[in-house]
């Protein structure tokens, strides 16, 4: 599913809960615009309510608008959607952010001089784990929170 407007309606999240349960997961895609971090917010957090996890609702907010902003702004030269995917398995939220960029997140960690870098770490330190997962033609991002 592609999201060409920028309002997600509750209608659209229906039709999104329609294909697939929480342990199947759902994926949506957003054109790399400043929007996508705010679009995918709705997503999580309407989708997350629906699953029944609104204690997990803050976490995964704060933690896919990093994501989706870095992968927003990865896309933005090329014009390539981002993708969000939530899925849950044995009491843990996965949320999957994807861009079809090659090049690779870097954590920093931001100080004073150089106050970059929030993003990644906040999700390092939010997150039970995360990685990179490299594909053809891109990669995932995946973060990993508690929501049992
Ligand atoms: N999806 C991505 N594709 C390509 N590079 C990425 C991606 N996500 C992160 N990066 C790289 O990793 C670096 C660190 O990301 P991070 O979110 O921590 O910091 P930032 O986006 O530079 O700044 P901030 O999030 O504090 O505004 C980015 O500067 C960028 O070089
Ligand atoms: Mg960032």
């Amino acid at each position: 599913m592609t999201l060409e407007t920028p309002v997600f309606t509750a209608h659209q999240v229906e039709a999104v809960m329609a294909s697939g349960g929480k342990n199947q997961g759902v994926r949506v895609s957003f054109p790399p615009k400043p929007l996508a971090a705010p679009m995918s917010r709705m997503f999580v957090t309407d989708v997350l309510q629906q699953w029944h996890l609104p204690d997990v609702v803050q976490d995964a907010d704060a933690v896919v608008t990093e994501l989706v902003s870095n992968a927003a702004a990865a896309s933005a030269a090329a014009g390539t959607d981002v993708t969000v995917g939530l899925r849950v398995e044995q009491g843990s939220l996965f949320i999957e952010v994807g861009d079809q960029t090659e090049t690779l997140p870097v954590l920093r960690y931001p100080t004073l001089e150089d106050p970059r870098g929030w993003g990644l770490f906040l999700v390092a330190s939010m997150s039970q784990r995360w990685g990179t997962r490299q594909q053809i033609g891109g990669k995932i991002i995946w973060s990993e929170l508690a929501c049992a």
